[in-house]
């Protein structure tokens, strides 16, 4: 795992969208297929990607994208769906065609369809060539997608409950708590896992105790953040409120200079 601390949120959206490019250099094969997280931590990423694009550095006209994650019930013309979320702010701003976005079904007539519908999505990101570079948040209590605290490791695309701090922490996007969903279809620990590289972007003080707990603490179900010391190529960003409860924190800068030597 590779712990990067910045000064700043800015610099920190920098810093994620170089190392999502890169990843998408190492082990892309064709278009990019990218993992895609919402949530407001990876605004400025987007953006940063935009500028990218911009520049001729990337292009996201024939990529595909792959959302973490989505309500079950929200119809998704819903503004409030993640479809339509990732729509208005990843799709319009990096430029990757909506006919290319992946979203976890959230709507069925029984339970035991959407569960097909999310065993279809894990086959459909295999499809694909699998994500080159996924893209991540971290919940205030360690989720990783909707992968609440108790998440099997190994899980799957599936159905699950929200955890009452998650539908309150998303409640201010609805009107009221009662309209929050109850479930969600999420990709599972062990879908994530598969992606080339992950990057997980978190600032602000009211991340550091996941983020302590996902990078230091033991591997477990009840941090799925913790999921990250799995995977060989993680690449955790973070502004120095959000790495404030790290313990190890001088290897880290001491990495990330060689790092920038390229040593
Ligand atoms: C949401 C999403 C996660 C996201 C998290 C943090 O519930 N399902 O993918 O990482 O919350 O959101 P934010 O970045 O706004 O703090």
């Amino acid at each position: 795992m590779e712990v990067l601390i910045v000064d700043t949120p800015e610099e920190a959206a920098a810093f994620a969208a170089s190392a999502v490019l890169d990843g998408l250099r190492a082990y892309g094969t064709g278009n990019p297929v990218l993992g895609l997280a919402t949530g407001s931590s990876p605004l400025g990423l987007y953006a940063e990607l935009a500028a990218a694009a911009q520049r001729g550095e990337v292009d996201f006209s024939a990529a595909r994208g792959f959302a973490l994650d989505e309500y079950v019930g929200l119809d998704d013309t819903h503004e409030q769906s993640y479809r339509q979320t990732l729509i208005r702010e990843v799709c319009n701003v990096i430029g990757l065609p909506e006919s290319g976005l992946n979203v976890p079904n959230g709507n069925g007539e029984t339970v035991a369809q959407i569960a097909e519908q999310a065993a279809a999505y894990d086959e459909a990101i295999k499809a694909a060539g699998g994500v080159d570079v996924q893209i991540l948040g971290i919940g205030a209590n360690g989720h990783l997608g909707f992968n609440e605290p108790a998440s099997s490791l190994r899980s799957r695309t599936r159905i699950k409950r929200l955890a009452s701090q998650t539908r309150e922490d998303n409640a201010r996007f609805f009107d009221g708590l009662d309209q929050v969903p109850t479930h969600c279809v999420t990709q599972g620990l062990g879908t994530v896992q598969e992606a080339g590289r992950l990057v997980l972007i978190a600032t602000g003080s009211h991340k550091a105790e996941a983020i302590a707990a996902a990078v230091e603490g033991p591997l477990s179900a009840s941090c799925p953040g913790s999921v990250l010391q799995l995977h060989p190529d993680a690449v955790v960003v973070l502004d120095e409120a959000a790495a404030s409860r790290l313990k190890n924190r001088a290897y880290y800068d001491d990495a990330a200079a060689g790092l920038q030597f390229g040593i």
